[in-house]
């Protein structure tokens, strides 16, 4: 398995290029298979979890080319409905297949998800949601198989917990359904956003974007003409790298993003006393050398992503006092603590509550990645961190940062990628 090792305890400088959001792309892929034409999507992230849906397009029968970041899939081809539990396994994003597979062939069999490390992750609210529109689902041997062989009809669906994937799942299962969806309490996440407007610019009548209420008026098992799209760019993958200058103390600059998905990480850095140069597609952060301490609750869309709740716990170990962080949306979304303490950092944990104390003089250590964010979270420590650092089963980086260590080196960081 590859190690990164990074030499830390440098400054950062210059610009880095910030790639297209996995997570838009994910459902954006997913959506392919209402489409009925070559569909071209550009600006996708060439990371281990956009390949791992591609190839199971391909397992369905779809014909794909990818390359630099481009992508031409045409589903018309699709002649299964089976998304086996060997990708599922290794990326439960796969979930996003269940929604459109159904509404578009009348049945399908999708691989329950595990759990992961940062929680149970189940998928209860899918299935409910797309019973309501007329699905009988069952779980047999680790499958869920979903049925709705006169296709699926509208509903009026309230989520009890807003959940991302299952909004997506369901905005494309109501795209083929017929009538009208409401779905009440959804996700307004920029990638649920952008799902929307593709969408609607392939036809589908779609009011509320961006609000918690949609309303769908399906195509009654009618495929779409889907233009070509550019994916958003990552705001989370943005987000680590503003906290990779601040914990360096360094100034950089970000380009190709979207700053008004950046507000709630905009608003916390300056409240740490950070000064930050924003425009439409670029941001630009000063070097500060006495970080105040600060807040974290973690919220849905616009509030404060948790995916970047592990980098600002990493951050908080130079602010200059006690940080408090509460990781609302997950049961387990701390796995990065023990490996930070490993490092020097003093965190107290009480249930959902972090507490860290800064500043704290970070030392090279051996650590383990154990998920995405998490192992984000050690290589903004390690390059804070005086000496050596190896971060061990980075495989979980791979899937979500493309292209990191040559990111980080353009920046100048000392980072290189071993194998053990
Ligand atoms: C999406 O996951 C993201 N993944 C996650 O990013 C992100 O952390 C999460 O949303 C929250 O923003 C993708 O978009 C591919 P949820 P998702 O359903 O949709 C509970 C990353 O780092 N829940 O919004 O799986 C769930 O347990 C990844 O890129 C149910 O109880 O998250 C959690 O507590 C990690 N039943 C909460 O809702 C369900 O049926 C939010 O989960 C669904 C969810």
């Amino acid at each position: 398995m590859d190690f990164l090792c990074i030499q830390g305890g440098g400054r950062l400088s210059g610009e880095v290029h910030i790639s297209g959001s996995k997570n838009a792309a994910l459902p954006l892929l997913g959506v392919t298979l209402l489409g009925k034409n070559d569909i071209h999507i550009h600006n996708l992230p060439q990371v281990v979890d956009i390949q791992t849906f591609i190839t199971l397009l391909n397992m369905l029968g779809a014909k794909t080319h990818f390359e630099a970041g481009n992508a031409c899939i045409n589903t018309t081809s699709v002649n299964q409905t089976k998304a086996v539990y060997d990708i599922v396994r290794k990326m439960r994003a796969s979930i996003l297949v269940l929604g459109p597979l159904l509404a578009r062939f009348g049945h399908c069999e999708v691989s329950l998800p595990g759990g992961c490390a940062i929680g149970a992750r189940p998928v209860d609210l899918h299935l409910k949601a797309l019973e309501k529109m007329g699905a009988t689902i069952h779980i047999e041997s680790g499958y869920i198989i979903a049925k709705a062989p006169q296709g699926l009809k509208a509903a009026e669906i309230e989520f009890e917990k807003i959940t991302v994937t299952g909004t997506e799942n369901i905005v494309m299962a109501a795209a083929l359904a017929r009538g009208k969806t409401r779905i009440l309490n959804a996700a307004r996440e920029p990638e649920v956003v952008q799902l929307c407007e593709v969408l609607q610019e392939s036809g589908v009548q779609i009011e509320g974007i961006g609000s918690n209420e949609l309303i769908i008026e399906g195509s009654d098992r009618e495929l779409l003409n889907i233009p070509s799209f550019n994916v958003i760019p990552d705001r989370i993958e943005a987000g680590t790298y503003l906290c990779a200058a601040a914990i360096t103390q360094s100034a950089i600059t970000l380009k190709n993003i979207c700053t008004e998905h950046l507000k709630a990480i905009i608003l916390k850095l300056k409240e740490a006393g950070f000064t930050l140069y924003v425009q439409e597609d670029t941001i630009s952060i000063e070097s500060l050398s006495s970080i105040q301490p600060f807040e974290i609750i973690t919220t849905e869309y616009p509030g404060f992503p948790t995916d970047v709740q592990a980098q600002f716990m990493a951050l908080a170990t130079q602010a200059e006092g006690e940080s408090k962080i509460i990781e609302r949306l997950f049961e387990n979304r701390f796995m990065h603590v023990n490996e930070l303490q490993r490092m020097g950092a003093k965190i107290t944990l009480d249930g959902n509550c972090a507490n860290v104390h800064g500043k704290t003089h970070l030392l090279g250590a051996d650590v383990m990645a154990t998920d995405l964010r998490a192992s984000s979270a050690l290589v903004l420590a390690a390059l804070s961190a005086k000496g050596e650092t190896r971060i061990h089963r980075i495989y979980h980086l791979d899937r979500g940062y493309e292209q990191l260590e040559e990111k980080l080196t353009q920046l100048g960081a000392k980072v290189y990628r071993g194998r053990e």
